[in-house]
């Protein structure tokens, strides 16, 4: 039963209406491949595999639950971002949304770059290879300490945040010898069509400087005359899981219109401009993300024209997708504990992990798709909420779907599209284990983020 046969997949849009729950028309046994990793198939059995490997084979070696990650589909991704944008511009990977030493070693051979954070994503980034060339820094509040290992570590970029990080960066680099690269990031005042916790363009928030009132234009004066730094471009992301193009490119004119004043006052044409991450993926059937070929022209097309109508140079464009490259990449497998029938609303179904592993229902109400994947079903569909073993009431894994109504403890049940930001925004809650990742491929897998185990937990605790 190979997914391809039957493209559509559980319908979302009809469980999510309002209150009006109408049994999905698809057979639940079909897999969307919009929301799957790309080796993810049935086999003649009706189990789920991934890079050949049968879901219930994964579960006894490994345990639930567990984040299955498909690595010749994460390396295709890469491949698709660098083939797409070309030699002419860099992708960045967003290390926030999945770091690991395994991942810094995959977009080294597949030749992208890597956004990184904080100092422990760049001590990860750096102790598994990552030229330090190609490692940009960021945040809004880089410590000193952060601010220091970057620059002695040679990264090819830090991102300045505030008038205060542009003095610090500049006199840290002159302390320890350096001229060191640096892009501005602006707010280009956007308000981009995602929740409110992952918009990042509009004014008022943390992030960056605003283009308004002219501060941007400000920070990249005062970043002119400091002997420590390089200015080499400005930056903006404004904010994630964002399907529509429009705010990328008002975000693409605004920057290119900030670089033309730039030459204007200074005589000065910044080289380069990134243009962020947050191009949205597909958590359900209903979403319909963009390609990364479509994302490129549209991007490359708008920078290009601006600057023909400013008479500059276009400058090197670089983007710092993250969710686009790892989120459809991995599935959660949880084993069915607890399933209780709530009379006239729907069944919740209790699964071995919960808001430890996936914050992001509960955080952004994110929605998430759902497939019982250690066998098929022909039963009928029943309404469920997919919950976690947490003692609290908001610990949902997915809020609403169908799943056959012969579900029973002991089956393996599969949320895909949980590579971003699942295992990377783990907790401890209730001092639950972490689950481990493992990264399939050709038949192989094996673990590249381990269990926690209880000793990892007591050994923290040193009181
Ligand atoms: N570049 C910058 C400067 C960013 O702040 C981010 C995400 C990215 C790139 C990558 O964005 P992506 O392509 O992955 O959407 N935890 C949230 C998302 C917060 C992302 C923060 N920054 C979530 O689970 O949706």
């Amino acid at each position: 039963m190979s997914r391809s046969a039957h493209p559509a997949g559980p319908r979302h849009a009809d469980v999510m209406s309002e209150g009006h729950y109408t049994a999905p028309a698809e057979d639940l046994n079909v897999l969307d491949e919009k929301v799957w990793a790309r080796t993810v198939t049935r086999d003649e059995h009706g189990a789920l595999t991934v890079g050949g490997i049968e879901v219930a084979r994964l579960a006894e070696e490994f345990g639930t639950p567990a984040y299955f990650l498909d690595e010749s589909d994460f390396r295709a991704r890469c491949r698709a971002w660098s083939d797409a944008f070309g030699p002419g511009a860099d992708v960045f990977y967003a290390g926030k949304a999945f770091l690991s030493r395994a991942v810094v070693r995959w977009l080294r051979e597949e030749g992208l770059n890597l956004d990184v954070c904080s100092g422990g994503e760049l001590t990860c980034a750096l102790d598994a290879g990552m030229p330090a060339e190609r490692i940009a820094f960021h945040g809004n509040n880089k410590t000193v300490d952060e601010i220091e290992r970057a620059v002695s570590a040679g990264v090819g970029r830090i991102v300045l945040d505030s008038f205060q990080e542009i003095v610090r960066v500049a006199h840290i680099a002159q302390r320890l010898g350096r001229r060191q690269p640096v892009q501005i990031r602006v707010t280009v005042g956007v308000e981009a069509h995602t929740h409110e916790f992952i918009a990042t363009a509009h004014e008022d928030q943390k992030f960056g400087i605003a283009l308004a009132d002219g501060q941007a234009a400000e920070a990249v004066r005062r970043a002119l005359t400091l002997d420590g730094l390089e200015l080499i471009g400005i930056h903006s992301h404004i904010g994630s899981q964002i399907f529509d193009m429009a705010g990328f490119e008002v975000s693409a004119r605004r920057v290119v219109q900030l670089l033309a004043e730039v030459r204007d006052e200074h005589g000065v044409e910044l080289p380069e401009i990134d243009l962020g991450g947050g191009l949205g993926i597909a958590y359900t059937s209903e979403d319909d993300p963009r390609e990364p070929h479509e994302i490129a022209k549209a991007l490359g097309d708008i920078v290009t024209r601006e600057c023909e109508a400013a008479g500059l140079s276009t400058p090197r464009i670089s983007v710092e997708p993250g969710r686009a490259i790892v989120g459809p990449t991995a599935f959660t497998l949880y084993e069915v504990g607890t399933i209780k029938p709530l009379e006239g609303l729907r069944t919740y179904v209790s699964v071995d992990g919960g808001m430890s592993d996936n914050i992001r229902t509960a955080l952004y109400d994110a929605e998430y798709s759902v497939a019982l994947v250690s066998r098929t079903s022909d039963a009928e569909p029943m309404l469920v909420r997919v919950v976690g073993k947490h003692c609290e009431s908001g610990d949902i894994v997915v809020k609403d779907a169908f799943l056959p109504s012969d579900l029973a403890p002991g089956d393996l049940i599969a949320v895909p599209a949980t590579g971003a930001y699942c295992r990377s925004m783990a907790s401890n809650y209730n001092h639950a284990l972490r689950p481990p990742v493992v990264a399939v491929r050709d038949g192989q897998a094996r673990v590249i983020v381990r269990r926690e185990t209880e000793e990892d937990l007591l050994r923290l605790d040193v009181g």
